[in-house]
């Protein structure tokens, strides 16, 4: 799927056809052309193959009309109106070219370039600049005014963005990239300064840009007619000649990108318009923080030691195959079959996800598989199969444009799903309403022409209690949605749920002393959400990362079902996912319970259907999740691990306790594309392949099944769907893919919600939201629309119960974590690109209070001591923070965040409780014993990993 790099644009954005669009036809250039009303002049004739020159319109915005190259004629009308700006009617008879516009428009241009540099030879956008290409089209062939008069040619360029510069020389004041970081992204990070000639692009308050609000998304960059934005991979590699599309590898939006390439090598990523999950929009991680592929640190060759005191030694590809199927082999003979297991990860992709889990039912012969998601969102699986019947969100991003109300849960969507968030902060900027549960106060709350309704902010933990105040008012009040439940509900569920939220013990007057948010707030929310509209709800890890974790997900599909929202567009419930692939690893069977598409082991049809097709018998019992794995290991009788694409030691909680598990371990492999902190402990490492590098899918968090396409070739040899079956064939199961997408066949032959999904459905359709079958061709973007996928919808009674982890003399404080914008989980690819500039080090984000009360002053080394452990980071005092409330991030590894994280997890999942930890903090002057020990054993690991040859 190679393409050019030119992407059509058709001025101003596309009207909206509905049943009810009326359709007018109108004549330009002679020609009768048919659009929906309300389309501009510019777009009706683009879309008729007519190109009126323009310079100020590009549609992703809308038009703003001041460049004055778009004029047009029109019969019986006086004057050049800007046919970006005016709206096509029928009957219309508009001339786009004549001799007196073509006079008009080349004086436009002569001023224009008579104030700009004539460097084009050398400019970085020589090739792909709009003023260029306008000079050209419009025959501009002299400059009456000369160069010599007043100008803006030498003006400072601001390099101070890592990424892309800006060059106000170049600057022709279209306003376009204002205009993106307003209506595309929603920062409002520029504005144009002065007036007429003095008119200039200004980032915040005359900043650069790094001091200013930009976050970096790059749209402006994009929308930049000029060089005046522009990549600085660009101006070092120059113009790319090919493009590929493919998936963002980073979060759960699952952005649809187009690698721009030189040969092998990447210029740059550019959001493609028509990817449905983004719509032409990225952030600074999927746009910009791909250089990680090809950091010098990736592992290029495969490595083996007996133990982890020894040397690497790099070996061939078969050495290394070789060894660990014999080190799998060996363990399983001795401590028997259940003895070793694999990890599936949610960063790769499916096809790769599918592979791992059926290596280790079919040729390890157990159901020793787990993925990730057992520390996000396994609590989402749990909670939404129960109550829905389906482990997975009810819509499509774009759904959000209907919502009238947004309850935002748990989730911090400017920084964890940045992509998505500005489209939601578009919709509340045309007046949705903003409902926020968190302990913090995310940017959500109050960002440019934002502001919450209401943020509740409730102590970490208290999710259920707050989701049953809710109900409360909305079962006491009378504001359900009677006919819905009546139709689509189970009812003696619904009567049991009902005479259960109906108890004074969950009123809002109750829980006020649980959640610490004020009684009538809560009653506001509850009345706005029920009455207010479509009401959607997203969450996140704050939902799902608790002790109750998958309660307050049944919780919330609770609330959905009892207003009335689900099954339509603008409402639903959408859990934000994680990583990449979160979705698609749970799809396609990585849990140790589930046979791809959901489906018990212990079910023997299915489990038949999975024999017949890979010729082996199925263990009908679940196997071991990753924590059950370690406890296994500590006792001896789990030995061995296949661990693809996942840092256990640094993502999972309770670091000495992984720590200790993988020490007793006799054999791990580990397949990933750096040293990362598990691969430290382990005995043969596989190099990984990145995105760039491999032919597969991603599914994002609202079911959609995105192609991930090569663009380069595996650095080191092989993508990470071929090392799997060259394992599986050394342990004497056969496997004999040629292809990711022979893979992707198999998966839908086996998944009854997949068997409409093959790659040459994806190439046509670009992307495909499951379930896609025969009653679905085309995918599902909305989910339970007539019925819920169970039948009827099961109201689950969700009875608060607090937490263990209670606050104590001793530990005063709960400690919560999240992540940041620049910084992507564990921090491999991230904190291995220029995003370090916005976030070097993981800091305590503590309130002013708190910080006060212990001596601490921003900016120092504080101690945090939990239960678990102890670990040092900077303090950063701020009142975003509530008192007796601390957060911090977890990017990097020698912070620690998880030595204190305690090993409680969700009743239902085991998903770790990363949100709630009792912590005590306090000034201090040196590193914890934790990572003065981190840092000698990390310099050991990386002296024994120079290669021995
Ligand atoms: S990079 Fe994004 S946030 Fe920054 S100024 Fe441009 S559009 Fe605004
Ligand atoms: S920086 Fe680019 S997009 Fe912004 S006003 Fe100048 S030329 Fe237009
Ligand atoms: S929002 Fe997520 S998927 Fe999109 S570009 Fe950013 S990190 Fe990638
Ligand atoms: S493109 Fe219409 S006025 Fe600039």
């Amino acid at each position: 799927m190679i393409e050019t790099i030119i992407t059509r644009d058709f001025g101003t954005p596309a009207k909206e056809i509905t049943l009810a669009t009326e359709m007018i036809t109108l004549t330009i250039d002679g020609y009768q052309v048919t659009v929906p009303a309300g389309t501009s002049l510019m777009r009706a004739a683009a879309e008729n193959a007519i190109n009126i020159p323009k310079l100020c319109a590009t549609d992703s915005l809308e038009p703003f009309g001041s460049c004055r190259l778009c004029l047009v004629e029109i019969e019986g009308r006086r004057g050049y109106p800007a046919s970006c700006t005016t709206p096509a009617e029928a009957g219309m008879v508009v001339r786009t070219q004549s001799a007196k516009l073509q006079e008009v428009r080349k004086g436009v241009m002569e001023l224009y370039i008579s104030d700009h540099p004539l460097d084009c030879l050398t400019c970085p956008a020589n090739g792909n600049c709009e003023l260029q290409d306008m000079a050209g089209v419009t025959g501009l062939r002299e400059v009456r005014y000369g160069y010599e008069g007043a100008n803006h040619l030498k003006l400072k360029k601001d390099e101070s963005n890592p990424y892309f510069t800006f060059d106000s020389s170049k600057c022709i004041v279209c306003n376009r990239c204002v205009r993106a970081c307003e209506e595309t992204q929603g920062t409002f990070a520029l504005t144009i300064s002065g007036r007429g000639f003095e008119s200039r692009v200004s980032a915040g308050q005359s900043e650069s840009f790094m001091e200013s609000e930009c976050v970096s998304c790059g749209a402006c960059v994009e929308a930049c007619p000029t060089a005046t934005l522009t990549e600085k991979s660009v101006i070092w590699l120059g113009q790319a000649e090919h493009s590929i599309t493919t998936t963002c590898a980073y979060c759960g939006v699952g952005c649809s990108l187009k690698a721009e390439m030189k040969g092998n090598e990447v210029v740059r990523m550019v959001p493609a318009k028509d990817g449905k999950a983004n719509e032409g929009h990225a952030c600074v991680k999927g746009r910009f923080a791909w250089g990680y592929a090809t950091h010098k640190d990736r592992i290029l060759k495969p490595m083996i030691r007996s133990k982890i005191t020894d040397p690497w030694k790099e070996v061939s590809w078969d050495e290394a195959l070789d060894y660990a199927a014999s080190e799998f082999k060996r363990i399983q003979a001795k401590h028997g079959v259940d003895s070793i297991g694999g990890i599936v990860s949610s960063r790769c992709t499916n096809e790769e996800g599918y592979l791992v889990q059926k290596l280790v039912r079919a040729a390890f012969g157990n159901n020793n598989v787990d993925t990730c998601a057992r520390v996000c969102h396994s609590p989402t699986g749990y909670g939404l199969k129960t109550t829905l019947g389906e482990s997975a969100g009810t819509q499509t991003f774009k759904s959000v444009e209907k919502s009238d109300v947004i309850l935002v849960i748990g989730a911090n969507p400017t920084d964890g799903h940045p992509v998505f968030a500005s489209r939601m902060k578009k919709r509340l900027r045309q007046g949705a309403k903003l409902i926020v549960i968190d302990p913090r106060r995310i940017d959500l709350v109050k960002s440019p022409h934002i502001s919450a309704q209401y943020h509740l902010q409730l102590r970490p933990g208290t999710n259920v209690a707050m989701v049953s105040a809710l109900a409360h008012v909305i079962v006491t009040e009378g504001l359900m949605a009677e006919s819905f439940i009546a139709e689509r509900c189970d009812l003696r569920a619904f009567d049991q749920w009902r005479q259960f939220m109906s108890k004074y013990e969950n009123s809002p007057e109750v829980t006020e002393a649980i959640t610490g948010v004020p009684a009538q707030q809560v009653r506001e929310a509850a009345r706005l959400f029920a009455t207010g509209g479509n009401g959607a709800i997203f969450y996140g890890l704050g939902v799902t990362e608790h002790a109750q974790g998958s309660t307050t997900v049944m919780g919330i599909a609770n609330l959905a079902m009892a207003t009335g929202n689900v099954g339509r567009e603008g409402v639903g419930v959408n859990p934000l996912r994680g990583q990449n692939n979160v979705q698609g690893s749970c799809d396609i069977g990585s849990f140790p319970h589930e046979l791809p598409g959901y489906r018990h082991v212990s079910d023997t049809t299915v489990r038949t259907l999975f024999e017949q097709a890979w010729g082996v018998p199925l263990q009908a019992e679940p196997g071991l999740r990753i924590p059950n794995m370690f406890e296994a290991a500590l006792d001896g009788s789990f030995m061995g691990l296949y661990c693809q694409g996942e840092d256990i030691v640094q993502s999972d909680p309770n670091t000495q306790h992984v720590t200790s598990a993988l020490e007793a371990m006799e054999c791990i492999v580990v397949q990933d594309i750096f040293l990362n902190e598990t691969a430290k402990y382990a005995h043969v490492l596989l190099p990984g392949s990145s995105f760039l590098e491999k032919d597969g899918t991603f599914t994002n968090a609202e079911r959609r099944i995105s192609r991930v396409r090569k663009v380069m070739p595996p650095k080191a040899g092989y993508a990470d769907w071929e090392v799997t079956v060259a394992l599986s064939n050394r342990l004497g199961y056969p496997m004999n893919y040629k292809h990711p997408s022979e893979i992707m066949d198999e998966i839908a032959r086996m998944t009854p919600t997949f068997t409409g999904v093959s790659y040459k459905r994806l190439d046509e359709l670009g992307s495909i939201q499951w379930p896609c079958n025969e009653d679905a061709p085309e995918g599902t973007p909305t989910m339970h629309v007539d019925q819920f996928v169970r039948g009827k919808g099961r109201f689950i009674i969700t009875q608060y119960v607090a937490t263990d982890e209670k606050v104590t003399r001793k530990f005063p404080l709960i400690l919560t974590t999240g992540r940041i914008l620049s910084q992507y989980n564990v921090g491999a690819q991230t904190r291995r690109t220029e995003n370090v500039k916005w976030h070097a080090e993981d800091r305590l984000e503590i309130h002013p209070h708190d910080a006060q009360e212990r001596g601490i002053e921003d900016g120092q080394w504080v101690g945090i001591h939990s239960r678990s452990g102890e670990t040092v980071l900077r303090a950063m005092v701020t009142e975003r923070m509530q008192p007796g409330v601390v957060y911090t991030t977890f990017h990097f590894p020698e912070s620690g965040a998880n030595v204190i994280t305690t090993d409680n997890s969700d009743w239902a999942t085991n998903c770790p409780e990363y949100k709630v930890t009792a912590v005590q903090v306090m000034h201090v002057q040196q590193q914890s014993d934790w990572q003065l020990e981190y840092a000698r054993f990390n310099e050991e690991q990386l002296g024994l990993a120079e290669p021995v040859v």
